[in-house]
């Protein structure tokens, strides 16, 4: 049934950008928000679930590139159904489950209803689940832009830090189909243990003493040619000076909230080494609908055959936000932090 204008709807909303995580996501409030009617073009979302993923962490830090008006509703994916449509939009919409990417500045996907465009819509396989569907934007997609950058080099072998992410399973799982080796890298011995039977030709923890030895031995064994890096600081420069000639340092992301730094000149110089970054809704933008088909196609038959599990660590209802985030930064290599509408 069509919702009834004026709609009142539940939303999260931070008030302010904060350097201080912690800070940050303890100013988050749950707000009512009221939409007065369906402008032409879009659609409305009945929200289902959203996870907290690292972009959301910098947003609220006021350290990535989206700055969104103050009070703000965060949230970059999720999922649900389309509850309407406004003049305009293909009337097979309706009813639709869907997958939502926003891109823009307006309101965020931590939020009962969302206003939507087409284009940030993934019409949702019967195969996926809700849980599945809400985060199958961020992670998927840019695992399959990096790898596109892999093949493009023509790498057979990689090797990726924060190899406990969830994004990380998706590399894993496209370079395991185009038989690229994979080294991963990690800060706890836990992860590495988890990761063990996973499928990664070696893994090397970044707090290890040895750290930079192990990461030697490896180097030479396999011969990495791209470094897929979501850390950056020191730990960039020391990968980046290891790597043979003619290999190409994709940045992704900088969870250790520092500069990338320590990379040698010579080794750009004269190595041939190359460094570049990646951002998703570039790809996204530049891609064309067909890339995008054949995308989603494959990185759902990963999810449909069990070859990535996207596990959730904990599910939180909008008011058990905070609880839900604090249990995330706590514990992200165990899985998302989702919120249930
Ligand atoms: N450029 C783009 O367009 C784009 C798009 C999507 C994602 N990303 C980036 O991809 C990365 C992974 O995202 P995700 O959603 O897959 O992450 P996730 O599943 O939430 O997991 C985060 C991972 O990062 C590790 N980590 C956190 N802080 C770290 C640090 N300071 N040093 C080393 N490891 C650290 C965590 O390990 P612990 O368990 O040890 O904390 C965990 O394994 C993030 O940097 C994200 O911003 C970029």
């Amino acid at each position: 049934m069509k919702p009834a204008y004026p709609l009142q709807y539940r939303a999260a909303s931070l008030p302010a950008y904060n350097a201080n995580t912690l800070r940050a996501l303890l100013s988050i409030r749950i707000t009512e928000k009221t939409l007065l009617k369906l402008e032409a073009g879009e659609l409305l979302i009945r929200m289902a679930a959203a996870p907290c993923n690292p972009s959301d962490i910098a947003f609220m830090q006021g350290g990535y590139n989206v700055v969104k008006p103050l009070p703000a509703v965060p949230g970059f994916e999720g999922s649900g159904f389309v509850a309407d449509i406004g003049e305009g939009v293909d009337k097979t919409w309706l009813g639709k489950r869907v997958s939502l990417f926003i891109q823009g500045d307006g309101d965020g996907s931590w939020a009962e209803y969302v206003v939507a465009q087409a284009g940030n819509l993934l019409a949702i396989d019967d195969g996926l689940t809700t849980d599945q569907a809400a985060m199958f934007f961020v992670n998927p997609f840019t695992a399959w832009g990096l790898m596109e950058m892999v093949a493009e080099h023509g790498a057979s072998c990689i090797l990726i830090n924060a190899a406990g992410s969830r994004l990380s399973e998706y590399l894993l799982a496209l370079a395991k189909e185009r038989g690229v080796v994979v080294i991963g890298v990690v800060r706890k011995e836990q992860t590495a243990a988890a990761l063990a039977d996973k499928g990664f030709a070696a893994l090397a923890v970044s707090t290890d003493e040895d750290f930079a030895s192990k990461l030697i031995d490896l180097f030479a064994q396999h011969q990495p040619t791209v470094f897929l890096d979501a850390v950056a600081g020191e730990q960039s420069g020391l990968i980046a000076g290891l790597l043979p000639f003619n290999s190409k340092m994709i940045v992704y992301g900088g969870l250790s909230g520092k500069d990338v730094s320590g990379v040698n000149a010579l080794k750009l110089i004269f190595n041939k080494l190359t460094i570049t970054g990646f951002d998703l809704n570039a790809w996204f933008a530049s891609s064309d609908d067909n890339t995008k088909k054949r995308a989603a196609q494959q990185l759902t038959a990963f999810i449909a055959e069990k070859k990535v599990h996207n596990p959730v660590s904990i599910s939180v209802s909008l008011d058990e936000l905070v609880k839900g985030l604090r249990h995330y930064l706590g514990s992200m290599s165990e899985g998302k932090m989702l919120i249930r509408f």
